[in-house]
C-alpha cells in the first residue's frame, strides 16, 4: 500500500455523492474556466470528469451554464486580477439567473485569508475549496444543490495523493499524467510552493497502469506533469527509471515538464539517446543568465552550470528544442546583471521561452527585497528580450524549411477546414492542407515556410 493515497474508502463516497447529485436531477448545464499552468488544466479535467459523473453536460458558453467553477492561478498578480475580475462579472450573471452556482478553485484559493474574503465580500459565491481538498469536490457540491449551504472549504496540509478519479480528457490524441504533486523548491519568487504543498509522488504501479490505459483508448502522446519532474521519487523509483517504463508501454510521444536545471542527472540526460518514444524537446527553466540573481532566487545552479546542461543534452541529441521561462526585473537586478540573461538566451537559442516581468507575490522572500528598478524600465528590458527571442525563433523556424517532418496531427484548424495541425518531434507546430481523417496520425510533411511562430508545410504522398 502507497502510503500517501487517499484512502480508497474515502473516494467511493465522492462516487456515492455523484450519483446521488445525478438523481436529484440530471442534464444540467457546467462550464469550467481554467487559468493557470498543465496542472491547472489537467485539475480541470477531473472537476470535468466529476461534473459529468453528477449528470451535468457541458455548456455552450457561461450565460448558459447552471454551474461555473474558476479554476485560479496566483503565480503572478496578474493572473490573481484575471481571476477576480472574472469572479465578479458572474455577479451581473447572476442576478438574472439566481439558481445558478458558482464556485472557485485552484491555487489563488490556498493564499492565507482569501476564502474568508471571496465569503464575505462576494455573496454570490456558493463554493470555495483548495488544491488539496479538490478530489472532495462532489461531496460538497451536493451540499450546495440538497441543502442551498455556501461551501468554504480549503486545507492547509502537507496533501495526499488521490487515485482513481474520473476525468473528461480536453484531446483524444495528448493526455496530460500527473505524476507528482506539489514543490519543494522555494525559490525565493515563488509562491508555488505554498500553495501546492510538499513535494508528493505517485505511485509508479498507478501511472504506469495510466499510461497503459491511455493507450489503449487511442491516446498518441503524452505529457507527465510534474513542478520539477525530476525529483520525482515514487515508490523508491527516480524519474529516468520511470521515464524508461513509460516508453516501454509504446505509445507513440513522450514528453514531460517542468524540469529543474538543479536536478537534471546524467541518466536523464540518457534517456534522450535511448527511449524512442521520448521525444527530442525540454523544458528548462533558466529564468536569469546572471549568477549572483540565480543565487537570490535560491535556484543552485550557475550560469556555467546551465551551459553544461544543455551541452550535454545536445551532445546526446543534437536536434532537441530547448524552451524556457525567464524572469526580467527580479529585485535589485541591474541593467549588467540583466545582460547576463541576454547573452545566455544568444548563446542557448531556445525554441522559444515565455518571459516574465518579477511580480512580487506576499510571503516570498524575495517581496520583502529591495526593487529600485521602475516597472517602465523592466518593461523595456523585457521588450528588449521578447524582440530577441523572436529573433532566434524566426531563425530556428526558417531553418526548418525544406526538411521532411513526422507531424502528429492534432487539430482542424479554426479558419479552415481543409487545414491541419499538429507538431513536430521537436515540438514545433505545423500547419498544412488536410481534413480531419488525419487527426491522430502521424505524416510525413515537407516544410515549406515560416511564419512567426509556426511552420506551414506540404504533406508528404
Ligand atoms: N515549476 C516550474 C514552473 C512554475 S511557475 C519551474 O520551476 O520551472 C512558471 C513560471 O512562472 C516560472 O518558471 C517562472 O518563470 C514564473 N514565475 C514564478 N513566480 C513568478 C513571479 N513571482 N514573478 C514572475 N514570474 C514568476
Ligand atoms: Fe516555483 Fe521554483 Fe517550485 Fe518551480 S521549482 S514551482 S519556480 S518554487
Ligand atoms: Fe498557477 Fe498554480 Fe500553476 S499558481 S502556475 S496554477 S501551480
Amino acid at each position: 500500500m502507497y502510503d500517501l493515497k487517499v484512502p480508497q474508502s474515502e473516494i467511493s463516497r465522492q462516487y456515492e455523492y455523484a450519483e446521488k447529485i445525478r438523481a436529484l436531477s440530471s442534464g444540467r448545464k457546467y462550464t469550467v474556466v481554467t487559468l493557470g499552468c498543465q496542472m491547472n488544466v489537467r485539475d480541470s479535467e477531473t472537476l470535468e470528469g466529476w461534473l459529468k459523473r453528477c449528470g451535468f453536460v457541458p455548456a455552450q458558453n457561461r450565460e448558459d451554464a447552471d454551474i461555473i467553477i474558476y479554476n485560479t492561478c496566483c503565480v503572478r498578480e496578474n493572473a490573481e486580477n484575471k481571476a477576480l475580475g472574472n469572479v465578479i462579472w458572474l455577479k451581473e450573471l447572476k442576478k438574472d439567473k439566481p439558481g445558478l452556482i458558482i464556485g472557485v478553485c485552484g491555487c489563488m484559493m490556498q493564499e492565507e485569508g482569501i476564502s474568508g474574503q471571496l465569503k464575505e465580500k462576494y455573496p454570490f459565491i456558493d463554493l470555495v475549496f483548495g488544491t488539496h481538498n479538490a478530489y472532495m469536490f462532489p461531496e460538497y457540491l451536493y451540499r450546495v444543490i440538497a441543502s442551498s449551504e455556501r461551501v468554504f472549504e480549503v486545507w492547509d496540509i502537507k496533501g495526499y495523493v488521490p487515485e482513481g478519479l474520473p476525468a473528461v480528457r480536453n484531446s483524444r490524441i495528448n493526455a496530460f499524467v500527473n505524476i507528482m504533486y506539489g514543490c519543494n523548491n522555494f525559490c525565493s519568487y515563488c509562491i508555488v510552493p505554498y500553495v501546492r504543498g510538499r513535494e508528493r509522488s505517485r505511485d509508479p504501479e498507478d501511472i504506469l497502469a495510466e499510461c497503459r490505459s491511455l493507450k489503449a483508448a487511442g491516446f498518441k502522446e503524452i505529457m507527465l506533469l510534474g513542478q520539477n519532474v525530476n525529483s520525482y521519487m515514487g515508490g523508491g523509483t527516480a524519474f529516468a527509471d520511470l521515464l524508461k517504463r513509460v516508453n516501454d508501454i509504446g505509445i507513440e510521444r513522450i514528453r514531460f515538464m517542468t524540469s529543474h536545471p538543479k536536478d537534471i542527472t546524467r541518466e536523464l540526460i540518457e534517456c534522450f539517446g535511448t527511449c524512442e518514444h521520448l521525444m527530442p524537446a525540454l523544458h528548462l527553466p533558466v529564468q536569469a543568465g546572471n549568477n549572483e540573481i540565480l543565487k537570490r532566487m535560491n535556484r543552485s545552479y550557475t550560469n556555467e552550470k546551465y551551459l553544461e546542461t544543455v551541452s550535454h543534452l545536445r551532445k546526446v541529441r543534437p536536434d532537441i528544442g530547448l524552451t524556457s521561462d525567464i524572469i526580467v526585473g527580479f529585485p535589485g537586478e541591474t541593467r549588467q546583471q540583466f545582460e547576463d540573461t541576454l547573452r545566455l538566451v544568444r548563446h542557448v537559442r531556445f525554441d522559444s521561452a515565455y518571459t516574465f516581468i518579477y511580480s512580487p507575490r506576499k510571503g516570498t522572500p524575495a517581496a520583502k527585497y529591495d526593487d529600485p528598478v521602475s516597472i517602465e524600465e523592466k518593461t523595456a528590458w523585457i521588450e528588449e528580450l521578447i524582440a530577441l527571442q523572436q529573433c532566434i525563433t524566426s531563425e530556428a523556424l526558417s531553418g526548418q524549411i525544406g526538411s521532411i517532418q513526422n507531424v502528429l496531427v492534432e487539430n482542424v484548424s479554426s479558419r479552415s477546414a481543409l487545414t491541419v495541425g499538429g507538431k513536430t518531434p521537436r515540438g514545433l507546430m505545423v500547419n498544412f492542407e488536410g481534413d480531419g481523417s488525419l487527426i491522430g496520425k502521424t505524416v510525413k510533411v515537407k516544410i515549406t515556410a515560416a511564419g512567426k511562430n509556426t511552420l506551414k508545410g506540404t504533406m508528404e504522398e
